[in-house]
């Protein structure tokens, strides 16, 4: 049974972008089940290089004001405005980070897979529970991480929107595996 319910959310596990969510508010507890699963990732040598800060309902707004600083002679106002517009129509945005191991016992592209890991186990949840959401990687991600402070270790991956949504069953437009598979 469980393996039934496993893969019926992996393969229906789809991008669902903010004008498709709607006004129904998220309930924290979701949100922190969401998180709580992100902390489950697999973890080289458990360094567990994920931490995130929830944007949500009304602090939405800081990270609006936080885009809207993103310097303009890189990134047009209209594409700034479009992605405010976003964040509005969304109910909570989870920016994401990677805290690289201060010692650099592991290559980077290790601790990226780690982070990208929790992710998935975000948006899995988030399929499972009625919530769309989708990972978005912006070329200005590095700036806004200069904007909050990060530290010389840590680094900004991406943004994660999230909406209520009603889920219902799609195809999924993905190249047939046994085209990628050598069975020696
Ligand atoms: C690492 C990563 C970065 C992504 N960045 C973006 C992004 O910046 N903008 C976007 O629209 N979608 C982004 N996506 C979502 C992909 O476009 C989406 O997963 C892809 O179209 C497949 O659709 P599906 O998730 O519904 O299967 C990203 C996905 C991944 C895994």
């Amino acid at each position: 049974m469980e393996k039934d319910i496993i893969n019926k959310i992996i393969r229906n596990r789809k991008s669902v972008y903010p004008k498709d969510y709607s006004k129904k508010e998220i309930p924290k507890k979701l949100i922190e089940e969401v998180l709580i699963n992100a902390n489950h990732a697999p973890t080289h040598r458990l360094t567990q290089p994920w931490f995130f800060k929830v944007y949500e309902k009304s602090s939405k707004e800081k990270l609006c004001w936080l885009i809207s600083q993103i310097d303009s002679s890189k990134y047009s106002p209209t594409k700034i405005q479009k992605y405010i517009d976003k964040i509005n129509q969304s109910d909570t945005v989870i920016s994401v980070f990677m805290n690289r191991d201060k010692q650099n016992r592991l290559p980077e592209w290790e601790e990226i897979a780690a982070v990208s890991m929790a992710v998935q186990n975000m948006w899995l949840t988030c399929y499972a529970n009625n919530i769309g959401c989708y990972l978005s990687t912006p070329g200005f991600k590095d700036e806004y991480g200069k904007l909050i402070g990060l530290e010389e270790n840590e680094r900004s991956l991406g943004f994660f929107f999230m909406g209520s949504f009603d889920h219902k069953e799609s195809k999924k437009n993905r190249d047939d595996i046994n085209a990628k598979v050598e069975w020696i």
